[in-house]
C-alpha cells in the first residue's frame, strides 16, 4: 500500500514538473520572465504550488527567496490552492457606495464561502480587491479575468448559474 502511495506520489510530481519544464521552455530559462513564468505556473496549477516553485528556482539558478518575494509582492499571486475559477469583487470606495458589500454578501451566501475563500469542490475562489481603476462603471465584478461592469445584485444568482 505503501509503495502504491509513493509510485501515485512520483508519478504525479513527475506530471508537474514536466509542465513547469514546458513552461520554463517557453521563455527560453530566461531569468528576466521570472513573472511571465510565475503567471503562466498559476494558469495552470491555479496556485504557486511550492515543490514547483523550489524546482524553478533550481532550474533557473534563482535563490528560492527572490521568487517568494515576487510571489508574495504581488496580489495576483496564490501560494495556497485556489479554484478553476476565480470571481473578484471590487471594494473600493466608488463601488462600494454603489452596493459592491451587498454583492459580496451575495455570491458569499451563493457560495457557501466566505471572501479568500475556495468552494469545496475546488470549483471557485471568491475574492476581492480594492479598486480597478475603473470607478465609472462600478460595481465591478471580475470573473477569471473578464470584466462585468454596472453589476446589479438581483444577477448574481443567474450570473453563477451561467459560468457552472
Ligand atoms: S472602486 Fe471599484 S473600480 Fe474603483
Amino acid at each position: 500500500m505503501k509503495l502504491l502511495i509513493f509510485v501515485q506520489f512520483y508519478v504525479y510530481y513527475q506530471l508537474k514538473m514536466k509542465k513547469l519544464e514546458h513552461i520554463l521552455e517557453k521563455h527560453h530559462f530566461k531569468t528576466s520572465d521570472i513573472i511571465q513564468i510565475l503567471q503562466d505556473i498559476q494558469v495552470e496549477f491555479h496556485y504557486l504550488p511550492k515543490e514547483v516553485l523550489e524546482y524553478a528556482s533550481q532550474r533557473l539558478r534563482i535563490p528560492l527567496s527572490k521568487i517568494y518575494s515576487i510571489a508574495t509582492f504581488y496580489t495576483a499571486f496564490s501560494l495556497t490552492p485556489r479554484g478553476k475559477h476565480i470571481c473578484t469583487v471590487c471594494m473600493g470606495t466608488a463601488c462600494h457606495v454603489r452596493g459592491a458589500a451587498t454583492i459580496l454578501n451575495e455570491f458569499e451566501r451563493r457560495l457557501g464561502i466566505k471572501s479568500g475563500e475556495t468552494t469545496e469542490d475546488k470549483n471557485c475562489s471568491l475574492e476581492t480587491v480594492n479598486c480597478l481603476g475603473c470607478c465609472a462603471i462600478g460595481p465591478i465584478v471580475i470573473y477569471d479575468g473578464k470584466y462585468y461592469g454596472e453589476f446589479k445584485l438581483k444577477n448574481v444568482s443567474k450570473f453563477l448559474e451561467e459560468k457552472e
